[in-house]
Parts: structure tokens; C-alpha cells; sequence
């Protein structure tokens, strides 16, 4: 039987039978369906992927608190936005904000000092308070907390004003 003669039989065979037309048909669109489904796979698979679950995370997370354009905060911001969380009640070993008796050696060590315990953390206190701020916003809740409690320090200015 040559080649020729078998499609010939094929053909002749569809004709007389609509049916075989359309079984022929369905089986090759179910082949169609099975090469889409066993192609899409790998791709779907890969959405699962630790980087791609992490970028899809990181884009509900990372919210980005330091925008460029927002307006510098002031001492109290910054206090009353992040370092009120412990300060305010003296939690887990913070000098309470106006208590002149818990800041008043830590004022003397000098601004420098506490600005760098406040930017790195210290104790219990993470760097930058656990906050996302500007340094020198970090700097200007400094101030203020000190201030409150005797200190004399002045409130850093922002470097990007104009
Ligand atoms: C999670 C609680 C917590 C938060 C929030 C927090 N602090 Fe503190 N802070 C502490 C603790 C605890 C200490 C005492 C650390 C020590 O001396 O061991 C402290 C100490 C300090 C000191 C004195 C550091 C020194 O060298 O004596 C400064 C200044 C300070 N905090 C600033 C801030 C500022 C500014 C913020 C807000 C941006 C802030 N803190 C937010 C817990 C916190």
C-alpha cells in the first residue's frame, strides 16, 4: 500500500462518513488543547517561584515611605509617627519622653552620640527607631525628644531644602 493510495482510502472514507469528518476534527483539537496545556505549564510553574512570589509580596509590602516628595517632618512627626511606640511609655527600657531624670545623662553624652544610637539602634531600640526616615529627620526626632526632657539641641535642618 503506498502512501498515496492510504490518504486517498482516508479521504474516502471522510466522505462517506460526516462522522469520521468530525472525529477527525475533534481529535485534532483535542491535540491542540494538550500541546497549550503542556506548553503553559513550565510558565505557570515558574509564577510560582520563590522570586516571583517574593516580587509579587515585595510589591504589596514595600511601601515607599521615603517618597522624594514628600514634606520633610518635623521632630514631633517623626516622634509621634515612630518613637512615641516606646519612648511615650518607657517600653522595654526607653527613657521616657520628658523625663529629665532618664535623658539627662544620655543628653551630656552629646547630640552626635544619641543621634548615632537612634540612626544604628541600640539596646532594644532598632536603627532608626524601627522607622524609615531621613537621617536628619531621624536627627530632628532627637532633638525633640531631648529638648523635652532639658536638652538644648537644635533641629537639624533638611540638606535638600532650597
Ligand atoms: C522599639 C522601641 C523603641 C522605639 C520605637 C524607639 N526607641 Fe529610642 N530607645 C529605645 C530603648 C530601649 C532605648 C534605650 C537603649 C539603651 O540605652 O540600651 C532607646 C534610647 C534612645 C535614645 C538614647 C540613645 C543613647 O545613646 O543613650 C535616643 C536618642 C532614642 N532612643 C531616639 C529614638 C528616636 C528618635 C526614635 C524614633 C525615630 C526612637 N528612639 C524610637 C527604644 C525605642
Amino acid at each position: 500500500m503506498s502512501e498515496q493510495h492510504q490518504s486517498n482510502d482516508l479521504l474516502g472514507l471522510i466522505k462517506q462518513h460526516p462522522l469520521h469528518a468530525f472525529l477527525a476534527g475533534l481529535v485534532a483539537v483535542a491535540l491542540l488543547v494538550l500541546i497549550l496545556v503542556v506548553n503553559s505549564k513550565p510558565a505557570s510553574t515558574a509564577s510560582f517561584s520563590p522570586e516571583a512570589v517574593a516580587g509579587r509580596i515585595q510589591k504589596v509590602g514595600a511601601v515607599e515611605i521615603r517618597d522624594a516628595n514628600r514634606a520633610a517632618r518635623s521632630g514631633e512627626e517623626v516622634f509621634k509617627a515612630q518613637c512615641t511606640n516606646c519612648h511615650t511609655a518607657g517600653l522595654v527600657g526607653a527613657p521616657k519622653f520628658g523625663d529629665a531624670g532618664a535623658w539627662g545623662p544620655r543628653i551630656a553624652k552629646g547630640y552626635e552620640a544619641l543621634l548615632t544610637s537612634a540612626l544604628k539602634g541600640k539596646g532594644a531600640m532598632g536603627p532608626q527607631g524601627g522607622g524609615d526616615f531621613a537621617d536628619f529627620e531621624i536627627g530632628r526626632g532627637v532633638a525633640y525628644m531631648a529638648n523635652a526632657a532639658g536638652g538644648k539641641f537644635a533641629e537639624p535642618k533638611d540638606p535638600n531644602a532650597k
